[in-house]
């Protein structure tokens, strides 16, 4: 494995020894960006003429002075404007740039960090005995994604998947399966479908009863209690409705295409014994107080109704721990016992105000010092097209698998009509691939604190940011592979560039360095972005320029290069994301 340096690197690292020979006592980002008047500018001239006193363009007009220019790398650099540097790469250096990360293989000769940490991503966390609804889906997919993209940079990332396995709502259906003992059926016997829809009918039968019967009510409170004290029996019901419900989870998971290791479940339940101390070391040091009995933490700057502070309660007056008491234990354990660098909590934006007191509680107590970081990345909320939250026209929450069952069959009707030669099976199994691509893709190609609209019919479509766009591009190159038949792709650096050859050789050059931009701000669609340009620079590349009609045998293999170099780039990308890139569609 070689790792190559990007020529944005390459370049920046010439400026700057430019500029320390210019000015010895000064360094200068020199601030390089693609442009459209050469293949980059760099504007840092300006600020450290600033700083220096000195007069911009002279400045500039000696840096130049000290940059060899040539075949090698920099080809042309001219002062421009106030003091700006346009510069031109040679074609043979991006040719060589690009030829070292085809002969790379998987890592695209992208590096791996020097000091990677470790991140604990908390992501697809959905509830116990309860539906998966989109926002669920925003967590797993958005999740899933910054997963993949942390690893690449050699990152080490832990999975934790906070699922709602716990609290005063298991009193009622454990009571209730402790009276009907063969409602539930035994999780091995059933499929997700089945779970679910068993654990709705459970749900709603003890709900009915826990309303009519006051007894039942009691008895329901008791069973919280005989839960939360370890009663062998209640854990033993309890653990039905868990198994049951990861029956479901994994068949949703495995609809959206995405592995989820069960040793990274580590739910609620998981905290429950480490609450008590929880409780005891905040309130020994101070950081929270009994108030009306309750053990709470309160903040200066969090301020509800009429002014009064809104407190993070850690332990109800009735003794009985919360939400809030196990994602502290979380971080202890996170921290202290996984050694995490870095926590990245995958949540809805709405509990944003939570995360805030939770982080705040526990740096104040200790267990979040100066060298962790915690992160919400709090997603928005999936609309329907009226731009209202997603539901049905009846006014109920979407159901996960029937949303995702609709986005297959809308994709098999784009496959079945453009692919006249393909089986029914081969047609089912790419109306898969390109369904759930596309529900992905939606939602990770929008900023992730954005909300956005679920739309079908522009998700599937071949025309625009879609991820069916960028599939197609890519199966269009495989054809063309096919096609050479015996030639093979090759490097030729000594070959002069298209115009729309160059173009995209920078951008596919730039792979690494945006990966690792993207990952370090937790922002996968500026990946997407990138995918797609690089899709649209090669459709451009593709009308201007013949590939297996090429001048010389030479220029042919050189193309082939190109579209190879871009297929790969294009599936190591979007298997980032987490979709798919099917060979033929
Ligand atoms: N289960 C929660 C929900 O559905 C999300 C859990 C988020 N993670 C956490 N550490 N609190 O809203």
């Amino acid at each position: 494995m070689a790792s190559v340096t990007s020529l944005t690197d390459l370049v920046n690292q010439q400026l700057e020894s430019a500029v320390s020979a210019t000015r010895p006592e000064a360094t200068a980002d020199p601030l390089l960006r693609r442009s459209d008047r050469a293949d980059f500018q760099a504007n840092g001239i300006l600020a450290l003429a600033k700083k220096s006193k000195a007069n911009p363009r002279e400045l500039a007009t000696e840096v130049v002075a000290h940059i060899t220019t040539g075949d090698d790398l920099i080809k042309d650099i001219e002062v421009s404007g106030p003091g700006f540097l346009n510069i031109t790469v040679a074609d043979r250096a991006i040719t060589g740039n690009l030829a070292a990360r085809h002969a790379d293989g998987e890592r695209l000769g992208v590096p791996l960090k020097e000091n990677p940490g470790v991140t604990v991503v908390d992501y697809a966390q959905p509830n116990v005995a309860k539906e998966m609804h989109v926002g669920h889906l925003r967590s797993a997919v958005i999740g899933d994604a910054l997963r993949s993209m942390l690893d690449f940079t050699g990152e080490k990332t832990i999975g934790r998947h906070h699922i709602g396995d716990w609290g005063t709502q298991f009193g009622m259906l454990i009571q209730y399966l402790f009276e009907h003992p063969g409602e539930l059926a035994p999780a091995e016997d059933v499929d997700g479908e089945q779970a679910m829809s068993n654990l709705n009918r459970v749900y709603k039968a003890s709900r009915a009863v826990f309303d009519a019967d006051e007894e039942f009510k009691e008895r329901a409170r008791k069973r919280v209690v005989a839960l939360q004290s370890g009663d062998k029996e209640t854990l033993e019901l309890w653990q039905r409705f868990v198994d049951e419900s990861k029956v479901y989870f994994y068949s949703v998971f495995e609809k959206l295409d995405m592995e989820i290791r069960d040793e990274e479940i580590v739910g609620e339940s998981a905290y429950n014994e480490g609450m008590p101390e929880t409780a005891r070391l905040l309130e020994e040091t101070g950081v929270a107080v009994r108030s009306e009995g309750a053990l709470v933490v309160f903040f200066d700057d969090i301020r509800g109704k009429d002014d009064q502070p809104v407190p993070l309660i850690v332990q109800k007056a009735d003794g009985g721990f919360g939400y809030a008491a196990s994602d502290l234990t979380a971080i202890r354990n996170r921290v202290l016992d996984l050694h995490a660098s870095t926590l990245l909590y995958v949540v809805d934006v709405r509990q944003s105000l939570h995360f805030k007191m939770v982080f705040e509680t526990a740096r104040r107590a200790g267990w979040l010092g100066d060298d962790v970081t915690a992160h919400n990345m709090g997603y928005g909320t999936v609309l329907g097209a009226d731009g209202k939250p997603f539901k049905t026209r009846a006014g109920e929450t979407v159901r996960l698998e029937d949303l995702l069952d609709e986005a297959v069959d809308r994709a098999a009707e784009v496959v079945r009509e453009k692919a006249r030669d393909l089986t029914e099976e081969e047609i089912r199994e790419r109306a898969a691939q390109v369904g759930i691509g596309a529900v992905k893709y939606a939602d990770l190609s929008t900023s992730p604190n954005r909300d956005y609209k679920f739309d079908l019919d522009q998700m599937v479509s071949l025309n625009g940011d879609t991820s069916v766009y960028l599939q197609y591009a890519y199966a269009r190159i495989q054809s063309i592979l096919r096609k050479a038949g015996e030639v093979r792709p090759a490097a030729h650096p000594e070959l002069e560039l298209h115009e729309a050859e160059r173009a995209l050789g920078l951008h596919l050059d730039a792979f690494g360095d945006t990966v690792f931009e993207a990952a370090a701000e937790y922002a996968p669609h500026r990946l997407a972005a990138y995918l797609y340009q690089l899709a649209s620079l090669y459709t451009t590349f593709y009308d201007k320029c013949p590939v297996l009609k090429a001048d010389s045998p030479e220029q042919v293999e050189n193309r082939l290069f190109l579209c190879d170099l871009t297929a790969r780039t294009l599936h190591r990308g979007m298997a980032l994301l987490g979709i798919r890139t099917p060979e033929r569609l």
